[in-house]
């Protein structure tokens, strides 16, 4: 090999290396997700995986608590232990897992906490839609629907996770005034079979229900499957909180649920956000996500953004 044809060969070898420096990413995110048995979890880590595949700069590690506390929190701690870069997390409860939240972050590692809250304010950044305003629009929504009274069953999500009491709160916020009357509501831990459970208990004892307030479409849909059962299935409404296309918007078309309202699941948001962090760019401490409502009347048009 002549001395040209030599330095050509090191300048192609150097070259590549670079070019592979380039693609490896630098950045590890670790992404504590609470569990994955309902739809609405598979596709907030399904949009984090797209989000993050089209950002060779970082790579995600994926773990699942499967709905245990410990579990998450344990996983938190894994991922301060292996020095990952940056966390993002979807807590099951906001009191057991504000500790290890916040002793990551006082490690310094940046944490993005996503959709469901923790305690306090140890954290980078929360990104969520708005929830008591979410329920507070399906509260407007079920007193023009019901015009204005009518029985109602409220199925709400776990009450000792953020999303629960917000969308309780801001519900009964929203149906204040109206002659709505809440004859039962119960605890159905966002989980279908335990809405279909309470639902029969519900039918059991109330000959005249209008309306099923879920806190989410599993919920929405385990209650219609009770009053399916009971043969009453045509005479009350159902409304849900999700709105996934494969699910709820899926239920409206099909005519099951009579509204749901959108719940985005920000992982797209959360990998942006990620990587400007990680860029050491500034970001809010809030980042707080719309949502739209699909009803049979406006589903084709893409549902409606809600407003206050
Ligand atoms: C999934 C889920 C969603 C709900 C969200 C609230 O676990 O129950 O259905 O919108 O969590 O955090």
């Amino acid at each position: 090999m002549n001395r040209g044809n030599l330095f050509l060969a090191i300048a192609s070898v150097a070259l590549t290396a670079t070019a592979l420096d380039a693609q490896q990413p630098q950045w590890t995110i670790g992404m504590s997700q609470c569990n994955l048995g309902e739809p609405w979890r598979v596709q907030m880590n399904a949009d984090i995986r797209k989000a993050a595949e089209a950002e060779p700069r970082v790579k995600v590690v994926f773990k699942d608590a499967q709905n245990d506390n410990l579990r998450q929190s344990a996983h938190l701690e894994e991922f301060v232990r292996a020095g990952v870069n940056l966390i993002i997390v979807s807590p099951k409860e906001a009191a057991p897992l504000t500790r290890p939240v916040s002793q990551a972050y006082r490690k310094g590692i940046p944490v993005i906490v996503l959709d469901r809250r923790v305690l306090g304010s140890e954290y980078t950044c929360f990104i969520g839609a708005d929830n008591k305003k979410i329920g507070r629009a399906a509260g407007r929504w079920i007193v023009a629907a019901l015009g204005g009274k009518g029985k109602v069953v409220e199925l709400k999500g776990l009450m000792t996770s953020t999303p629960g009491q917000d969308r309780n709160s801001g519900f009964r916020e929203g149906i204040r005034g109206s002659s709505i009357e809440i004859v039962f509501e119960a605890d159905m831990k966002w989980l279908e079979p335990n809405a279909r459970k309470e639902m029969e208990s519900a039918l059991a004892r109330f000959p005249v229900i209008d309306l099923v307030y879920a806190h989410n479409d599993p919920g929405a849909h385990g209650a219609y499957l009770a009053a399916k059962a009971a043969g009453r299935e045509n005479q009350m409404k159902f409304v849900g909180i999700d709105a996934l296309p494969q699910e709820g918007q899926m239920y409206v078309r099909q005519g099951i649920l009579a509204a749901s309202f959108e719940y985005p699941t920000g992982g797209k948001e959360a990998i942006a956000t990620a990587v400007k962090i990680l860029s050491g760019q500034q970001v809010s401490k809030e980042i707080t996500l719309p949502s739209r409502v699909f009803t049979k009347e406006n589903i084709d048009r893409g549902g409606e953004l809600i407003n206050d």
